[in-house]
């Protein structure tokens, strides 16, 4: 019992100056030394017991009554934070903040001891060392760090203007040195860069400034261990395949001690991207995120391209923690060789295609030109003696037949034979008179190189069956299926070809045939004509026997003059 009251009135007599005798919970005790005649401010804030807390109140002890919210006053209260614009002297004291929220009661005190302070003036040459109010920061040798301006006020405070000092001299920005945010970067660091440093800002509040200043201690160091080193997990200087135009974001994820204050940051060309691409801002510097592993913090800051542009490639781009760097290298992707390959078999296909529709456009023409172009002189060995055999429906009735006649005793004599060279066989024409018509048949179709065959519809006056003799068509049935060549000429378009013989059927659906598309009349026809170049396409090339007791037309085969043909030109006269 004796112990308990003891212990009781130590607690009370160790903190007299506490305030508000309730049940508030003394969680945080801050010590704060700082020089007079500048701005100062202080977060109530202490660990996360208290987050969520609505009411946070400022004291001065041994007052008890709350530090006033009015924005103009010197000190005040500004949301949860206590804020001297500026310091003075009689400043110093114990401060407390309340934390209230419905079921409890914490408290947060801070010792303020405001001290005058002479930086760089008149009175002194060099500037104070080992001052209460420095912050000690360290540089290794031979790397490259950095020096930290702490500024933690509200954000109704507009902290802009940050200079730094060595000694009492301004730093201006260049090779070794360089302003990031709150940061001095010092590249290359040797051992005189230790030293006394200070920065200073300007603060801005409801329109009035004021000058708020650090002073930092830098102390150098060889590098040690490494356990201080942050440690950039990606990127590993690698390299990026990235498309020309495209936007590309490239994390830098760094793990670092919890103590370090090391400031990451993306550099090209040894200077800070956002500095390098101030202008265009086409390649930014993302806002560094963290997240707390066990005893480490993981950092993440990216690096944003809008759109990779062709001098990007190639180039260095580093990512900086503290003493540690890593870069990445932009490349081009190796061309697709796929699709070159596609776009190579599409081009073939296009190309066979073309050809094809070439070939089948200009089929008659090219074959007929290159017979013309590549002729032989030798004689044919296939000991036949005629080019066609010409079959053609008979009619009793002369005025009948009148067409077919002209058609068969003049036109096709004087194009086939007179203008192309080639030598027919026409019934009613070249047999010996006498001879019996089967036998006629037999012995000189053999003899021929093609079977022409005109047919004309059944209904037509040209009736074809007709017209045949029932040898006849055993006879040519038995040569088509021995396979000779037939030529179907058709007197008129026929659409019924079921009465016809079989054979005829076959080689109209296998072969096709040719519409004769001309009249009947005694006019000369040229054999280059649609129609007839169709005939002589079908018709064995022509060749030119040595000797030969037959008239044959000169080295341009089936010529005629425009309009009139003329069997003359390019005879061989003996
Ligand atoms: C100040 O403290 C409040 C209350 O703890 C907290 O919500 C806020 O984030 C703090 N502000 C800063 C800038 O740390
Ligand atoms: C916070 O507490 C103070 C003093 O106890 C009081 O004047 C004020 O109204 C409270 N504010 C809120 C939001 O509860
Ligand atoms: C407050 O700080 C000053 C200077 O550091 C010290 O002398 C004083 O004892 C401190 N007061 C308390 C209550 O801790
Ligand atoms: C970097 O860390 C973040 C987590 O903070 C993770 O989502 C991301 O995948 C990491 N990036 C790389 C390239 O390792
Ligand atoms: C890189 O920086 C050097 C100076 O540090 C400068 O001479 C050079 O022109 C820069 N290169 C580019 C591509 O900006
Ligand atoms: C890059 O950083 C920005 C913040 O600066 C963030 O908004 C964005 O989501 C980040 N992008 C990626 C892919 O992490
Ligand atoms: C982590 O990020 C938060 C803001 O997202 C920042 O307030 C805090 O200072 C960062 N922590 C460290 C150790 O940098
Ligand atoms: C990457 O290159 C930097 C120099 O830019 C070097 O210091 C670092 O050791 C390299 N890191 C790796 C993983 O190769």
């Amino acid at each position: 019992m004796g112990m308990t009251s003891l212990l009781f009135c130590g607690v009370s007599f160790a903190l007299p100056l506490f305030v508000a005798a309730d049940t508030c919970k003394d969680i945080c005790m801050y010590n704060e030394i700082i020089s007079e005649g500048q701005p100062f401010a202080f977060n109530c804030t202490c660990s996360s017991e208290t987050n969520g807390a609505v009411n946070r109140t400022w004291y001065k002890t041994p007052s008890h009554s709350p530090i006033s919210n009015n924005r103009h006053l010197r000190i005040h209260q500004e949301q949860t934070w206590l804020l001297f614009l500026p310091l003075a002297l009689e400043d110093s004291g114990i401060y407390q903040c309340v934390i209230r929220n419905a079921h409890s009661c914490y408290r947060i005190a801070v010792n303020l001891t405001v001290f005058k302070k002479h930086w760089c003036d008149s009175s002194m040459e060099e500037s104070p060392i080992n001052s209460l109010d420095e912050f000690q920061q360290t540089l290794f040798i031979g790397k490259s760090g950095n020096l930290v301006c702490h500024l933690y006020f509200p954000d109704s405070c507009v902290l802009d203007s940050i200079k730094w000092y060595k000694g009492c001299e301004e730093i201006k920005a260049g090779k070794k040195y360089s302003p990031l945010r709150r940061m001095l970067l010092v590249d290359n660091i040797a051992a005189e860069d230790g030293g006394s440093y200070a920065c200073s800002a300007r603060l801005t509040h409801l329109g009035r400034h004021f000058t708020v200043r650090n002073y930092i201690a830098v102390d150098t160091k060889e590098v040690g261990s490494g356990a201080m080193i942050p440690n950039i997990t990606y990127p590993k200087n690698n390299t990026i395949e990235v498309q020309l135009g495209s936007p590309l974001i490239v994390d830098c994820n760094i793990t670092d001690t919890k103590e370090n204050t090391n400031p990451r940051y993306w550099k090209v060309n040894n200077t800070l991207v956002d500095h390098y691409y101030k202008d265009s801002k086409r390649i930014q510097e993302g806002i560094e995120t963290n997240v707390s592993l066990r005893n480490r913090i993981l950092y993440t800051v990216n690096i944003t391209f809008l759109e990779v542009k062709m001098e990007d490639y190639g180039r260095l781009f580093t990512c900086h923690a503290g003493v540690s760097a890593a870069y990445i290298i932009l490349k081009r992707p190796a061309p697709d060789f796929r699709a070159y390959l596609i776009g190579g078999i599409m081009a073939f296909l296009l190309l066979v295609v073309s050809v094809l529709y070439i070939y089948n456009t200009f089929k008659i023409d090219i074959v007929l030109w290159y017979r013309s172009a590549f002729h032989t002189a030798q004689a044919p060995d296939d000991e036949k003696l005629y080019d066609a055999y010409v079959l053609y429906p008979k009619y009793q009735r002369k005025s009948q037949g009148h067409d077919v006649h002209t058609l068969v005793l003049k036109i096709l004599p004087e194009v086939l034979e007179k203008q192309c060279g080639y030598k027919l066989f026409i019934f009613g024409r070249d047999e010996f008179p006498g001879q019996a018509v089967a036998s006629v048949i037999d012995e000189n179709i053999k003899l021929c190189r093609r079977l022409m065959v005109l047919v004309a519809p059944e209904s037509s006056s040209f009736g074809f069956l007709k017209s045949l003799s029932e040898e006849q068509i055993a006879v040519y049935n038995a040569l088509i299926q021995h396979g000779m060549k037939v030529i179907l000429i058709e007197l008129e378009k026929v659409k019924d070809y079921s009465t016809m013989p079989e054979s005829i059927q076959y080689i109209r659906q296998k072969h096709g045939a040719i519409q004769w598309d001309g009249d009947f009349t005694e006019q000369s026809q040229c054999a280059k004509t649609k129609f007839w170049k169709k005939v002589r396409y079908h018709m064995p090339p022509r060749r030119y026997p040595a000797s030969s007791s037959v008239q044959l037309l000169g080295h341009t085969p089936c010529n005629c003059t425009a309009g009139k043909c003329n069997a003359a030109t390019g005879l061989i006269t003996p």
